[in-house]
């Protein structure tokens, strides 16, 4: 029997006895999925939050029935969170979580996501990434729920043709990871199953760089293992974690020779994901719409390094290597769409980005692990 780690009750809103409406979050307990959860909270949705984690990547204290990211979520916002310690693949499981809960929607985290260790692992990687989504979309179809966000990401561009880069740009193309290949699949899949049926409306979401922390600085992203993106790299440097940072290639056609990405605060991209589940609700919503969430903005890794350094006052020793084999020089977002469709536009500056990190990672030298 399935346990929800707060009531075994559906959930009620208490004056007529019909279940309340529900948003599904797999992933929920991870970085972007916690913030997302946070931000929904906080905008107080009418809706509950049915979170669906199997804490592959998120940290649970011994003895809490929540993860930690989730449970300090709670604190913050004084709200409830309904949690599942739950696979994605596990159909059975799911069934009945929707039978559990009015689900109206769901937002989509779950997944694996390191570009290196999928090179070494695709089985893996297309298990969770691919089989798994199709097993949470079919379980949606089998339950009459048809409205889905999707993480997607702008991997699935590959090498930009040009800048900044659309929504129209090809994708798929000389995508070099299984990693990135499973989410350009998986919106190929999406665009089938909305052709198939008009109740499908999916709003898959091509993030740029999330970085930056929630502004209490009690959550936060908190990678397994040696990082593999640029911002929690500097930041465990920063707090003594890694001796130094690896800058790969400083000869790019870049205005300093090392690559430019455009970095997003993971609470405006968590605020995008609000956005997007309010376009679903809009009557006459339908079909595949894929929307870039970036700044628009690009900015090198020796300009990161530098607004690192000032906004935690720390030196960050780095040396200079050679190109990584698939990296890119040059990568930004064009966000009119993202403006247009969701009325949506990201706020916070690279100082917001580097001092919110900061102020996450100086209080939590080893993430959620105390
Ligand atoms: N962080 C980034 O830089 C970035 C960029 C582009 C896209 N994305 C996508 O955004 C989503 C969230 O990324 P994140 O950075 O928050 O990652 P994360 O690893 O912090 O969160 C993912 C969560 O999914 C859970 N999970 C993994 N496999 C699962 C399974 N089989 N069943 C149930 N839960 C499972 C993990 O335990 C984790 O809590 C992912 O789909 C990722 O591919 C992330």
């Amino acid at each position: 029997m399935l346990q929800s780690c707060d009531t075994m009750q559906p959930q009620t809103n208490g004056t007529n006895g019909t279940m309340s409406s529900s948003i599904l979050i797999t992933g929920g307990a991870g970085y972007i999925g916690s913030h997302t959860v946070a931000v929904l909270l906080e905008a107080s949705t009418p809706h509950e939050l049915v979170v669906v984690d199997n804490l592959s990547n998120a940290h649970r204290e011994q003895g809490q029935k929540k993860p930690e990211s989730l449970r300090i979520v709670e604190e913050l916002t004084g709200k409830n969170i309904h949690f599942y310690d739950a696979d994605i693949r596990d159909a059975e499981k799911l069934s009945e979580i929707f039978n559990k809960h009015n689900i109206e929607c769901v937002i989509h985290f779950a997944a694996l996501k390191a570009v290196g260790e999928s090179v070494d692992k695709p089985l893996e990687y297309y298990q969770v990434n691919i089989s798994g989504t199709c097993t949470l979309f079919d379980v949606m179809r089998k339950h009459g729920v048809y409205k889905l966000v999707y993480s997607s990401s702008c991997t699935v561009y590959g090498e930009p043709r040009k800048l900044p880069i659309d929504e129209a740009h090809p994708t798929g193309l000389g995508l070099t990871s299984p990693y990135g290949k499973s989410k350009y699949f998986c919106e190929e899949i999406m665009k089938d199953i909305c052709r198939s049926d008009p109740k499908w409306t999916v709003v898959s979401l091509r993030y740029f760089n999330p970085v930056g922390a929630h502004l209490s600085g009690r959550i936060g992203e908190d990678p397994a293992g040696t990082p593999n993106n640029l911002m929690p790299y500097i930041s465990q440097v920063a707090v003594g974690r890694l001796p130094e940072l690896q800058v790969f290639g400083n000869n790019y056609q870049t205005s300093d020779g090392t690559g430019v990405r455009d970095y997003i605060h993971v609470v405006d991209l968590a605020a995008g994901h609000e956005r997007a589940v309010r376009l679903l609700q809009q009557p006459g919503a339908s079909g595949f719409h894929a929307v870039n969430l970036g700044t628009g903005v690009g900015y090198s890794v020796l300009q990161m390094i530098k607004a690192f350094e000032e906004a935690s006052g720390r030196k960050i020793p780095y040396k200079i290597v050679g190109r990584r084999p698939g990296d890119i020089s040059e990568n930004y977002a064009d966000v009119s769409l993202s403006h247009r469709l969701l009325g949506w536009r990201a706020t916070r500056t690279l100082e917001d980005m580097c001092r919110d990190t900061w102020r996450w990672q100086s209080a939590h030298p080893n993430g959620f692990k105390s």
